[in-house]
Formats: structure tokens, sequence, C-alpha cells
């Protein structure tokens, strides 16, 4: 595996490979890599000739006071995990070659980023949208692999490569959880022991929820009255918001149906989690 950190030699490579005819498989992260990543590139590995694996914590996503400085990093660490998962090119550009002086131009999808994420962090997919943009224009991929924990980036990217006609297939994959249910996240190492034991109240809650719309419940007040008091047990949790959405135009829903996904975003003491599932399906094994 080579790391590349210049943006002309990542497209130059990419380029010339897509000109040999091979596959080239992407998945965009920024790094502390954990068993979620690793499944979207095994994923990678399996759909394409070369497997593209970006590291760049990404500063225009983030807000003010939200959590760019104390993100998790480590780069060497991730590159031996990349590399026993059979990358072949780890991208981790500066900062300052992403965004040089000058820098002027962003990606906005509309819309689908007003709720949400989009409301409780505004910015925020303005952010990732100009990233994964310029991530694409720089790796040119044929397919990319994106994790369904971040439900709404996944809809606001494939809106995004949709609208901009960009030839890339955007694949997500399903959450990886650890073995108690705690959805896998760069974020959960900075919880402490007690946190992580509270976090568990954003898979419980999904738990309860499932079990109560298995039951028959079609009510999202009930449905979220109920997961709500759940997570305001754990008395680090602050709840950001928890809704249940439409699963393509990510509008709250009243009544659950068959498009109907609960999203979860929970701080617990100075973490901020999310999570989410979909009604429609079997409670989620761990
Ligand atoms: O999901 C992430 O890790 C980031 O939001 C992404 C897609 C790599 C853009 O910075």
């Amino acid at each position: 595996m080579e790391i590349i950190t210049d943006i002309q030699d990542m497209q130059q490579r990419c380029l010339a490979a897509r000109g040999e005819g091979k596959r080239l498989a992407f998945v965009p992260t920024m790094g502390y890599l954990h068993e979620g990543h690793l499944s979207l590139l095994r994923a990678a590995r399996a759909a394409g000739d070369v497997v593209v694996l970006s590291i760049f914590v990404n500063p225009t996503q983030f807000g003010a006071g939200e959590d760019f400085d104390s993100y998790p990093r480590d780069l060497s660490r991730d590159a031996e995990m990349a590399r026993a998962v059979g990358t072949d090119w780890l991208f981790a550009p500066r900062a300052s070659a992403m965004y040089p002086a000058g820098f002027s131009t962003w990606v906005e999808v509309e819309g689908l980023t007003g709720n949400l994420c989009g409301a409780s962090r505004p910015g925020h997919f303005r952010g990732v949208t100009t990233v994964v943009c310029k991530l694409f224009n720089i790796v040119q991929p044929h397919v990319a692999f994106f994790g369904q924990k971040d439900f709404q980036q996944l809809a606001v990217i494939r809106r995004m490569s949709a609208d901009l006609n960009l030839p890339v297939e955007v694949r997500g994959l399903p959450i990886v959880r650890e073995a108690d249910g705690l959805a896998m996240s760069s974020r959960n190492v900075k919880l402490t022991p007690d946190q992580r034991r509270q976090a568990l109240a954003l898979f419980d809650g999904i738990r309860l929820a499932a079990a109560q719309v298995k039951a028959g419940e079609r009510d999202s007040r009930r449905v979220l009255a109920a997961v709500r008091e759940r997570i305001q047990q754990e008395p680090e949790a602050r709840i950001d918001y928890i809704q249940v959405c439409h699963d393509e135009t990510l509008s709250d829903l009243e009544t659950i149906g068959p498009h109907a996904v609960l999203l979860l975003a929970v701080r617990v003491g100075a973490t901020r989690l999310i999570d989410n599932h979909h009604l429609g399906e079997e409670i989620p094994e761990p």
C-alpha cells in the first residue's frame, strides 16, 4: 500500500489506472478507522481493481465549537489497518492543499439538508458535499462506499451525485455495531467508561422502537416518546434530535409506514453520537 499526500499525484495515478481499464473503488473517511470502515474497504476490495482510501479530517464540515481539534487522528495506526484489508492507495491530503488561499467554491444540496443533522449543524453538509465532490474529482472512482450510520449524509451524497451527473456509483453499507449494540464510530474512543455504558441508550431506544412497531404501533409520537424517555434516563445524555423520517425525502412522518426510519443524535458528555434504524426491518442484532 502506498500513502499519497499530493493531490496531483493522486489524480494522475487514478487517471492512469482508469486509462488502463482498471476499476477504481473508493472509500472516503476522516480516519481513526474501525470495523465499520473496514467493512467498506472489504466491499471496495471485492468491487474494484484498485482500492483507494482517503483520510482527511475535513475542517469545513465542522462548525465553531465542534470537535475538529479533538477528532481522533492516528495515520500510522490507520495505515496498518488499511493495508491489512488490501487497500492499494491511502490518500491523505493536507488541508492547506485542499483549501488553498482564495478557495471560494461550494457544493450545496438543498431540501434534504434542512432537517436532522442539517438543522442542528448548520453548514455541515455544505462542507461534506464540497469535500466529497472534490475527492470524487481527484480519485474519479467508478464506485464509492459510505456507511449507513450517516443516513442523511448518504442520501445527500446520492442526491449530489445524481444532480451533478457525477459518474460514480454510490453504495451504502449497513451499520456495524459493537457486540453490545453501540454503532461503531471514530468518536466512541472519546467516551469515558461510564459514558460508554450510557451510550447504549441509543441502541436500547432503537430496540424499543422496533419492538413497538413490530407489535403494531404506527404513531410516531408514541414511539418517539418511548425512545426519548429511555435516553433521558442517562445522566449525561442530551438529545439533539430523535425523529421518524421518510427514508428518501427525510421529512418527518407522523405515521409509521414502510419508508419510516428512526434517526437519533444524542450527546453523551461532550461526544455527539448518531444512529438510525429502518422501522420496517427486524430489530438489529449487533
Ligand atoms: O463520513 C465521513 O467520514 C465524512 O463525512 C466524509 C464522507 C469522509 C467527508 O469528509
